[in-house]
């Protein structure tokens, strides 16, 4: 028994160490620690929060300056500040809104995609995580049945037909197989598959599995995520866009995205735990040290420059706080990983002192962390809301 279970420490040890990255905090990096205490920066993300709530339109449910799925991750990080804080400050507004939508929307999908309906989705799931509300995961359950329609199963890519689209699809792309992509929009003839959809699907997936036990929700998350992982990572571990189902073209080389990369790094930290298969947590720890590296969205100096849009809001505005949700996810699956969770603490940092010096005008913030600072924008605060919170962990 001793031997066994020596050698295969001594293989686990030899395997890991192969395949180790270095996860060192890049010293060009702009002050990478800071020493606010916790209650501190509880009150700091609170407060972050309490300049957008006056935009909310009772109404609809959606705040003012932003767009539908925008509107969701500002649920969702009002959410995880009421779990991280171990507070209720926000959860009457949080449960009221997402069950307010719920009835305006079927499926929470406004506009016909399937990438909204998941956003909104995820939001419930972490008021489910949060306030133990179980109208919240009903919600979250009822759209994942909903897209599980528009995902392609290992039969229908080998049949080359997905009973909800209209055209012939791939069986394989590059020689391997298209099971697990999800569609991004419900539309009959529309042929994208895209990783912040299939991603958004694994991870709802990942965290349902944990929730109920039932390993369909698991099962599902590990088809998607090999969908990802075989036909959508480039060779610097960075998360790529589209892959069009019909014909497996593929959007630009250059369509890189922070969202990409963060929603994928948060379902397979959640997927590393609850499937007991470390590879996933492996390759996570690999695109995270990548994503945190890359000069595609950052400086030398680590400020994420990305989505940075003083006079108008768009979609881009809103990725970055994907990737700091997913880091923090990462930080709270991996405790005893002491390189990892420094690596996310010290970025988490970067991203917290810019806002706070360099972007910051009281309480309100620009989309452009590296400043400088503006009057208060609706897209500006919810991109800096994500940072704000998390860091009352990651700090
Ligand atoms: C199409 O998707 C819907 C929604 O998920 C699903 O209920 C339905 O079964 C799918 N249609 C077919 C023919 O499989
Ligand atoms: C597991 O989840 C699937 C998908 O929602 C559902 O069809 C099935 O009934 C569930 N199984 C159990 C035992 O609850």
């Amino acid at each position: 028994m001793r031997l066994t279970s020596n050698f295969a420490l001594l293989v686990s040890t030899l395997i890991s160490a192969a395949a180790a990255q270095d996860l060192g905090v890049p010293l060009s990096w702009r002050e990478f620690s800071n020493s606010r205490p916790k209650s501190e920066r509880i009150t700091i993300a609170q407060n972050a929060i309490d300049q957008m709530t006056p935009q909310l339109v009772s109404s609809t449910g959606e705040f003012n300056g932003i767009g539908y799925w925008q509107s969701g991750n500002v649920w969702s990080v009002m959410a995880n500040q009421d779990w991280l804080a171990a507070t209720t400050t926000n959860q009457a507004l949080v449960v009221n809104n997402l069950n307010l939508v719920f009835s305006r929307w079927q499926h929470y999908d406004q506009f016909g995609f399937n990438d909204d309906a998941m956003w909104w989705a995820q939001a419930a799931l972490y008021g489910y995580r949060a306030y133990k509300d179980t109208n919240l995961l009903a919600h979250a359950v009822d759209v994942w049945t909903h897209v599980t329609g528009y995902v392609i199963t290992a039969a229908q890519a080998s049949a080359g037909k997905n009973p909800n689209k209209s055209f012939n699809i791939e069986p394989t792309c590059n020689g391997v197989t298209m099971a697990g992509g999800v569609f991004w929009r419900p539309t009959t003839d529309d042929t994208a598959i895209n990783s912040i959809t299939t991603g958004l699907y694994l991870t709802l997936s990942a965290f349902l599995g944990e929730y109920t036990g039932n390993a369909t929700y698991t099962n599902a998350a590990i088809l998607s995520a090999n969908w990802i992982k075989n036909h959508n990572i480039n060779a610097n571990d960075l998360v790529l866009d589209t892959v069009n189902a019909n014909d497996c073209s593929t959007s630009p080389a250059s369509w890189i995205f922070t969202y990409n990369t963060g929603k994928y790094i948060e379902g397979l930290s959640v997927l590393g735990v609850t499937s007991g298969d470390s590879s996933w947590t492996s390759m996570m720890i690999n695109l995270l040290n990548s994503a945190v590296k890359t000069n595609v969205w950052q400086g030398s100096n680590g400020v994420i420059t990305e989505g940075a849009s003083p006079t108008a809001n768009n979609d881009a505005v809103g990725f970055k706080s994907v990737l700091i949700r997913g880091l923090h996810e990462a930080w709270t699956r991996n405790p005893s990983n002491t390189a990892l969770t420094t690596l996310i603490h010290s970025y988490g940092d970067v991203q917290y002192n810019a806002l706070l010096e360099l972007a910051a005008t009281g309480n309100t913030y620009s989309s452009s962390w590296a400043g400088p600072p503006q009057a208060f924008t609706s897209w500006g605060q919810l991109a800096a809301l994500d940072v704000m919170t998390s860091n009352i962990d990651t700090n």
